[in-house]
């Protein structure tokens, strides 16, 4: 048996014995995640919307020996010396857990299920999560080197579409991956992923950080490099990427509009020790990013793409230049399932890169970033 079986055996097992109050969530693939508040209470996710279930843990103690098991199948240990767990299970699900006393209500935990059918375009343009044109507009983003990054809230859907967009990242092209903890399974010819490490004492192993990596594939010839979630200082690094030619590159970033996503990079940058100037590093961001892809969870409980911008530098009173190039539109909602009725619509802005489209020759005639009457008539109507 190899390790990853060895690993998966270990979690079976932890699973069957400790795990058994919540095994038919586990195994439920309409439960895209689970939410545990200590032993009595139990939350799940189901298409978008969140409900409370019946599952419970016999007692607290029941509770936190099922995640110490769960840890331990995974090389890691919970305990008070370190009372956080971030991980990866051998089944791709990704799990956080927080113990008490820090956590109020019991041993804390949210598991992300991995989505045994990976979406692609076309499922987010059939799910109405994308329009046809914005996919096609992200694929030309991508396959023409724009630097890109994806942002939104917590669980709105930014790692799925950069997975989706690595995807699409032209095949001879070498891909340096760098991710707190694997989830991307970007499928292309030259995929190299690197995994960031965290300190353990007791194995005598130091931490190996998202920023170090960053560092070292700069030094492994990368053609693009993608940062799964950009939240510290290495956002500098990053940005230092994207402007030293390897454009393409990629990354999350927690924010709410693509305006924020700038301010948020600009500030991650300056938390590192750095002796570059504020104004230099916003010049640097604006510059450094081309695209923003704002990913969002509405209260329906779809996620969608709600505004794909364009990122022009900075003005001459330090504010980012944002330009939207399509954004979700609502127009109603279905009075019997309650989902919101709606599509992503072109924003009258033509991209500053139309001419490389055009000499590219790839089909997507200027006409498609008109917005249709039917969206300017519905805001006539707001504004009266
Ligand atoms: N367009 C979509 N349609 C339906 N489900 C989606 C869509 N995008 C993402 N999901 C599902 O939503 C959940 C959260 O997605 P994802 O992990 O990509 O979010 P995230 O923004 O990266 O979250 P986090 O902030 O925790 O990193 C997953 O279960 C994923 O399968
Ligand atoms: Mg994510």
């Amino acid at each position: 048996m190899d390790a990853e079986g060895l690993n998966m055996s270990v979690f079976s097992d932890a699973i069957s014995n400790y795990l058994s109050p919540i095994k038919d969530l586990l195994d439920d693939p309409t439960v895209s995640e689970i939410m545990i508040n200590g032993a009595e209470e139990i939350f799940v996710e189901r298409k978008g919307l969140v409900y409370k279930v019946p599952n419970k843990f016999q007692n607290e103690a029941a509770l936190l020996a099922a995640f110490r098991s769960v840890a331990q199948s995974v090389g890691r240990v919970i305990d008070q010396d370190s009372p956080r767990l971030d991980a990866r299970l051998p089944n791709g699900s990704r799990i956080h857990v927080v113990l008490p006393p820090m956590a109020r209500r019991g041993t804390t935990v949210a598991i992300r299920k991995f989505a045994k059918e990976e979406l692609t375009l076309k499922d987010l343009i059939s799910s109405g999560a994308l329009s046809a044109a914005g996919a096609r507009f992200l694929d030309i983003a991508v396959f023409l080197g724009k630097n890109i990054i994806v942002s939104g809230g917590t669980g709105s859907g930014k790692t799925t579409l950069l997975n989706i967009l690595g995807g699409r990242v032209p095949k001879a092209q070498r891909l340096i991956i760098i991710e707190d903890s694997a989830e991307l399974q970007i499928h292309s010819e030259h995929v190299v992923p690197f995994e960031a490490r965290k300190a353990n004492d007791d194995l005598r192993v130091k931490e190996v950080s998202i920023r170090e990596l960053v560092l070292s594939a700069m030094r492994l010839r990368p053609d693009r490099v993608i940062v799964g979630e950009v939240r510290g200082e290495e956002a500098l690094d990053l940005i230092q990427v994207m402007n030293t030619g390897h454009d393409g590159s990629m990354g999350t970033v927690h924010a709410n509009n693509p305006l924020d996503t700038c301010t948020r990079l600009e500030s991650l940058c300056l938390i590192g020790d750095t002796r570059i100037p504020p104004d230099a590093i916003k010049k640097m961001v604006g510059s450094a990013v081309k695209i923003i892809v704002q990913c969002a969870r509405y209260h329906d409980g779809g996620r969608r793409v709600s505004y794909i911008s364009e990122v022009l530098g900075v003005d001459n009173h330090g504010n980012y230049i944002v330009k939207h190039i399509f954004r979700w539109v609502q127009t109603g909602k279905d009075a019997k399932t309650g989902k919101y009725i709606g599509e992503m619509v072109p924003c009258n802005y033509v991209p500053s890169f139309f001419s490389d489209i055009v000499v590219n020759k790839l089909p997507f005639p200027r006409s498609t970033f008109t917005t249709p009457d039917w969206v300017e008539k519905l805001e006539q109507a707001d504004a009266a």
